[in-house]
């Protein structure tokens, strides 16, 4: 440590940020299942997409994102003057923390919420704030109970990551409707596709100028590896987060990318259903094995143990297996784990192996 060389006060409090593992030492035929990624991938038109980008590689992306703002606001009728892109949502998580908190501030998210919230929050030198959930799902009352003067960002996921819960439109429009004036609310839609006729907040954004809604390619699309993220809010909050977003932020691989993939629709309907499917079938494996969990939104479900000691046994047993699952004490659920839903054949080999662990109790 050099003790004239320092950051700025608070980042050396940040916890590192730790990803879905993606090996076990010694063990071959792995399937992943902790990142939430899409088992089937992205679609084709998005790889002919990738694949063409090649012949481009020599010049400077747009700096505007124009075709992909367009393509995003064709599908969702959304305006594309008010969509901002960025390296994952995570990027537009960051913009925000960056532009609207600093000192003296308040970010709130809840118990259970994505971590990138805490970590972009104390990055801007603001004060994280932490509001407990109800029964693993989003307390509106709770979190207006926490906001003051300082609160600028409220951070809410839904459906909600890692536990898979939702709260009403109704519920989200009551926490818009309560909150401080200066503060702004983001609903991260990361895992929206997942819920048929689901709009993330879209109407509430138009209704009103203090809601932002953050959305990725990483799921659903398939396109995680890739880094490809969008917000969409009031024209005042994405002109402030277009000013300190870097001119050529994405490449041109991952905006012609991106844009094949958000305007091949039938793809994302298709990988919807899939998921559906086998995410009820991987509940009621569960279920049937004395491993409960709550009705998931999303493409993952959040399995209950008895206590943390049987979920890191559990999780132990199934590494031996070849079996990645997420561990999500960080997310203080120590008693839980993470299971992405993955095609049939990894949902069959994740449910027999609970199923060995538990008979072998
Ligand atoms: C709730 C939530 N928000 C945001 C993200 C960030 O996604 P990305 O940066 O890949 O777009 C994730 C990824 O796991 C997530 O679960």
């Amino acid at each position: 440590m050099n003790d004239h060389i320092r950051p700025q006060p608070g980042i050396l409090d940040i916890a590192l940020y730790e990803g879905g593992k993606a090996s076990v030492a010694g063990v071959t035929n792995i399937v992943k299942l902790s990142s939430n990624e899409n088992p089937f991938g992205p679609s084709d038109k998005a790889k002919d997409a990738f694949q063409r980008s090649v012949h481009q590689l020599h010049r400077y992306p747009s700096t505007d994102h124009a075709a992909l703002r367009d393509a995003i606001g064709e599908t969702h009728g959304l305006d594309p003057a008010r969509v901002i892109c960025g390296v994952g949502s995570d990027e537009i998580i960051h913009f925000l923390c960056q532009a609207y908190a600093g000192p003296k501030d308040e970010v709130v998210y809840t118990e259970h919420g994505f971590l990138m919230y805490r970590i972009s929050a104390m990055a801007a030198g603001a004060t994280p704030v932490e509001v407990p959930e109800r029964e693993r799902t989003t307390d509106v009352d709770a979190i207006l109970r926490s906001c003051n003067r300082r609160t600028k960002l409220v951070f809410i996921a839904n459906p909600n990551n890692p536990t898979g819960t939702m709260i009403s439109a109704a519920e989200v429009e009551r926490l818009a409707n309560g909150l401080p004036p200066q503060a702004i609310l983001v609903l991260d839609g990361a895992y929206a596709e997942y819920v048929e006729g689901f709009d993330a907040g879209a109407a509430l954004i138009e209704a009103r100028d203090n809601v932002v809604m953050t959305r990725t390619l990483s799921k659903i699309y398939g396109l995680g590896g890739l880094r490809i993220g969008w917000g969409y809010g009031p024209k005042h909050i994405i002109d402030v987060l277009n000013r300190i977003r870097g001119p050529f932020n994405l490449s041109n691989t991952q905006l012609e990318t991106a844009e094949a993939a958000v305007r091949d629709q039938d793809y994302v309907a298709k990988c919807r259903a899939d998921n559906a499917r086998m995410r009820h079938w991987l509940a009621e494996a569960l279920a049937e094995l004395g491993v409960p969990s709550d009705t998931s939104m999303a493409n993952f479900v959040l399995a209950r143990f008895a206590s943390a000691d049987e979920a890191e046994a559990c999780d132990t047993f199934l590494q031996s297996q070849g079996v990645i699952v997420r561990r999500v004490a960080s997310y203080k659920l120590p008693h839980c784990l993470r299971i992405t839903v993955g095609d049939a054949a990894s949902c069959r080999r994740v449910a027999h192996a609970i199923g060995q662990f538990k008979g072998a109790k």
